[in-house]
C-alpha cells in the first residue's frame, strides 16, 4: 500500500496512546488513594467504581493498539518483528491482562493478588515508556521527509 495512507493509522496509535497515558495516570492516582486512605462508605465505592472503570478502558484501549500495530504492519511488510516495538508493545500488551487478571481475582477475595496487581500496575509504567519511545522511533519511517 502507498505510505502517505497508513499515515492516519498511526495517528489514531498516537491518539490512542494519549488517552491510555491519562487512563493510566487515573488507574494510579484511584489506586493508590484506596491503597493508602481505604476510603468507606459511597464515596469509596464510587472510586473503586471508577477505578475498575478506568481499568476496564485500559485494556480495550491497548487491545484497539495492538490491533493497529498488528494490522498495520502485516499490511505494510507483510510480517512482524520490525523492531523492538514488537517486544515494548507485548510486554504493556501483558501487563495489563495481569492487571485485570488480579483484579478479577482480588474481587473474588484471593488476597495472593493484590502484591502481584500492584507489581503489574508499577511495572506498566516502565512498559509505556518503553513503547512510546520504540513506538516514536518507528514512526518516524511513516512521516513525510
Ligand atoms: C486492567 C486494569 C485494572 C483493573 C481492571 C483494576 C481493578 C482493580 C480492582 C477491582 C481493585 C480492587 C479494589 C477494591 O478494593 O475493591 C484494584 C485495586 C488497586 N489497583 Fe487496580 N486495576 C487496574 C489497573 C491498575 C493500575 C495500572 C494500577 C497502578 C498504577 C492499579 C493500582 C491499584 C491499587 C493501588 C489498588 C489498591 C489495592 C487495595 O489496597 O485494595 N490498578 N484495582
Ligand atoms: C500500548 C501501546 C502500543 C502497543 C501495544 C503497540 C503494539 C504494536 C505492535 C505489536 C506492532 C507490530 C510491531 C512489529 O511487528 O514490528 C506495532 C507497530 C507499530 N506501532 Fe505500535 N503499539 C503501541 C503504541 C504505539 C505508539 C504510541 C506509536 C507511535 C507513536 C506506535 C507506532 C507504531 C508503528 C509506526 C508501527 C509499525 C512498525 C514498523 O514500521 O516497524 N505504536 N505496534
Amino acid at each position: 500500500m502507498h505510505l502517505p495512507s497508513f499515515l492516519w493509522l498511526w495517528k489514531i496509535a498516537a491518539w490512542s496512546m494519549g488517552l491510555s497515558l491519562a487512563v493510566y495516570a487515573l488507574l494510579a492516582a484511584s489506586g493508590l488513594w484506596v491503597l493508602i486512605r481505604r476510603p468507606g462508605g459511597r464515596s469509596g465505592r464510587a472510586l473503586r467504581r471508577l477505578h475498575l472503570g478506568a481499568g476496564v478502558a485500559l485494556v480495550g484501549l491497548t487491545s484497539l493498539l495492538l490491533g493497529i500495530g498488528v494490522v498495520g504492519t502485516l499490511g505494510r511488510f507483510g510480517s512482524l518483528g520490525h523492531s523492538p516495538h514488537l517486544g515494548s508493545g507485548l510486554f504493556v500488551v501483558a501487563l495489563v491482562a495481569t492487571s485485570a487478571w488480579t483484579a478479577r481475582q482480588m474481587l473474588r477475595g484471593r488476597r495472593w493478588a493484590k502484591p502481584l496487581h500492584l507489581g503489574a500496575g508499577s511495572l506498566l509504567l516502565v512498559g509505556f515508556a518503553a513503547v512510546l519511545a520504540t513506538g516514536w522511533q518507528v514512526v518516524q519511517k511513516y512521516l513525510p521527509p
